[in-house]
């Protein structure tokens, strides 16, 4: 199985009963967006509001028709799936992830309502336990730098898809100019080794791989400023309100570094959406 130290950390915190972990992570475990990150107000309720924003600025993008088939690729606890199900009716979610102790606790979290059907599947992004061209659209929020391989992800999405589907896919992108120093930080520092295996990639490779899989267009975004707010609450709420597993030191520098990186833009966020040809 993927090496996941940070998934590790909060399980052994929910075990623990820390409800503030519970209430940052327990749902989404990504950034948050803020359309204006001057109005980020660093309470706990900011972030959760943020994270779900990040979910929307996401789903936002597909045709969520009843009969509509979607998968959440990289699921985490279902965040994403949840919040569709709560505001889409009739559809047919399903949430694929690599890691069997996330899939249990999605399940527990999420069940179909108002006409949705939810289900969550153990397997790879990179060989998808899917027919072809059996979902819609597709979403994957904050996971491919885990991936052994982008071009594999894309590939099997592009299978996956029926004509005219779309796969959006939120990501870290490394600039030409930092990328030496930020890959050392991110790949090789001590404090990084509990945020797990990281693959860097350019804006370029990404742009090559989405075409040579096959997608007809892609269209991409910039959103780093509208997470930096993010880096602030998660490293104060980590000193100041003590979270149980984070404060440890490795991740505590993790975040100080990963805040440092954005703010001098060694390390951007992007959201990538491409379609399929009909
Ligand atoms: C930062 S978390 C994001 C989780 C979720 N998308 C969210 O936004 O809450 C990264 C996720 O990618 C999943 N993941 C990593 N490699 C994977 C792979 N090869 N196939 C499927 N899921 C994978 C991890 O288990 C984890 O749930």
């Amino acid at each position: 199985m993927l090496d996941l130290p940070y998934f590790d950390d909060l399980f052994e915190a929910f075990r623990y009963g820390d409800l503030k972990c519970e209430g940052m992570w327990g749902a989404n475990v990504h950034f948050g967006y803020w359309q204006n990150p001057t109005m980020a107000t660093g309470s706990l309720a900011d972030i959760i509001a943020a994270g779900k924003r990040m979910n929307e600025f996401h789903y936002r993008r597909l045709y969520l028709k009843p009969g509509a088939r979607i998968l959440d690729v990289g699921c985490g606890f279902g965040g994403a799936i949840s919040q569709i199900n709560d505001h889409f009716t009739g559809l047919d979610l399903v949430g694929l992830n690599i890691d069997s102790r996330q899939i249990k606790r999605a399940e527990k979290r999420v069940q179909g309502n108002k006409g949705n059907k939810v289900s969550f599947v153990e397997g790879n992004a990179c060989q998808m336990p899917f027919a072809d061209r059996s979902f819609d659209h597709l979403i994957a929020i904050e996971c491919a730098f885990h991936f052994e391989s982008r071009l594999e992800f894309f590939k099997e999405a592009k299978r996956i898809l029926r004509p005219g589907g779309k796969c959006v896919v939120s990501d870290f992108i490394l600039p030409k100019l930092g990328r030496p120093i930020a890959h050392k930080f991110l790949n090789q520092a001590w404090w990084f080794r509990r945020w797990g295996v990281f693959h860097p990639t350019s804006l370029n490779d990404y742009r090559d791989m989405i075409r040579t899989s096959g997608f007809s267009s892609v269209h991409y975004e910039d959103i780093t400023n509208e997470t930096i707010p993010h880096y602030d609450v998660m490293t104060n709420l980590m000193t100041q309100e003590k979270l149980y597993p984070v404060t440890r030191k490795e991740s505590l520098w993790a975040s100080i570094v990963l805040n440092v990186q954005k703010k001098m833009h060694l390390l951007k966020y992007f959201l990538f959406e491409s379609t399929m040809g009909l």
